[in-house]
């Protein structure tokens, strides 16, 4: 199956990041948002970032408008029903995530495949909401998108050969490049990252070294591009304590509890980046 329309649900850090590279990659693309106000704060953001590839000479202006014409914005899930390939991108929430997949298989053709982004969410869990489970996988990016080249392409025990090798054939078509996993909670990538990144926060709230050595010995120490602190206020502290309440909630291992800090941090609105504050100021 040659997929050539793409739809992107939620348009925040990962799903406007989606979108991008599917639309630069010439896929024509519906991102679709839960208002109008974060539907034109999502499709904003890109445009500005595209701005300023062309004000670097990363981009040429045609490259660029022939990018923008290929993005449509929407607040209803109704308008994707003519995509080959919906990538779900919205909050770190398994009944919410549960529900869209619904939502979606009553609103999609019957050959188009369905997609999380999701970090640990369970896969199965979204397949089992549909009437077509086989089509069903997910298709986790890596932040920043745009910038990161791998794709875990999560193949659950319902998810079949034809819907594995469409999807991995379209990541490697937006040039990045896919690796293979069972839906097993967080996949590669996180099983090993997360636990990594809440030590850290536990050094820190422990009293070992300020915040930024810290950063400094995990950048030079270890050859990181960038220490755990500015990673998770990349990532955002709400998306990272979501992932870790999965991870607890699933393997009920200490390492994987999200530390009192974090809790406190997302109580307190700092988010990362996205909100100006997270470890670090913006
Ligand atoms: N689109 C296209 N190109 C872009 C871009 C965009 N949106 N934004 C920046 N660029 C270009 C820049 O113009 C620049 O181009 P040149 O090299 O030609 O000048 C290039 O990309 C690099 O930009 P930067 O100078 O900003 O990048 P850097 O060298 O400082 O590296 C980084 C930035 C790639 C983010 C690097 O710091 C890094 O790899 N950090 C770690 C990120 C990481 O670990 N991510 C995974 C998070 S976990 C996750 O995502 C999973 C989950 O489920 C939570
Ligand atoms: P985010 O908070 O930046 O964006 C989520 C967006 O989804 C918000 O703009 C929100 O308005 C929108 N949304 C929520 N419910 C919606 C609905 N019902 N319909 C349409 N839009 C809706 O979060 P994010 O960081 O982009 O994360 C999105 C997903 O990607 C999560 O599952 C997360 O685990 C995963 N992910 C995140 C990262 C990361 O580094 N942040 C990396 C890989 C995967």
């Amino acid at each position: 199956m040659a997929i050539k329309q793409i739809g992107v649900i939620g348009c925040g850090l990962m799903g406007a990041g989606i979108a991008q590279v599917a639309a630069q990659a010439g896929f024509p693309t519906i991102v679709v948002e839960a208002n109008d106000a974060l539907l034109e704060r999502g499709l904003g953001g890109l445009r500005s970032t595209l701005d300023g590839l062309v004000a670097r000479g990363k981009l040429d202006n045609r490259a660029k408008e022939e990018t923008v014409a290929r993005l449509t914005g929407s607040t209803r899930l109704d308008d994707l029903a003519g995509t080959d390939l919906v990538i779900e991108a919205i909050t770190e929430n398994q009944p919410l995530k549960n529900e869209t997949f619904a939502r979606l298989d009553r609103i999609c053709a019957p050959h188009a495949l369905l997609a999380s982004n999701t970090s640990s969410c369970n896969v199965t869990g979204m397949a089992a909401a549909t009437r077509r489970p086989q089509q069903v996988l997910g298709l986790h990016f890596f932040n920043p998108v745009p910038l990161m080249k791998l794709v875990e392409v999560v193949r659950t025990i319902l998810t079949d050969d034809a819907s594995v090798a469409t999807a991995t054939e379209w990541v490697r078509a937006i040039g990045k490049v896919p690796v293979q996993t069972k839906d097993s909670t967080a996949f590669i990538v996180n099983r090993l990252l997360v636990p990594y990144l809440l030590d850290a926060i536990r050094l820190y709230e422990g009293g070992l070294a300020s915040l930024e050595d810290i950063d400094q010995a995990m950048k030079l120490g270890c050859g990181y591009p960038m220490g755990p602190f500015t990673l998770l206020d990349l990532v955002g502290l709400d998306t990272t304590m979501f992932v870790a309440e999965v991870m607890f909630e699933e393997f009920r291992e200490p390492r994987y509890a999200p530390p009192p800090l974090l809790k406190r941090m997302v109580m307190a609105g700092h988010l990362g980046r996205k909100t100006g504050r997270g470890f670090y100021r913006y």
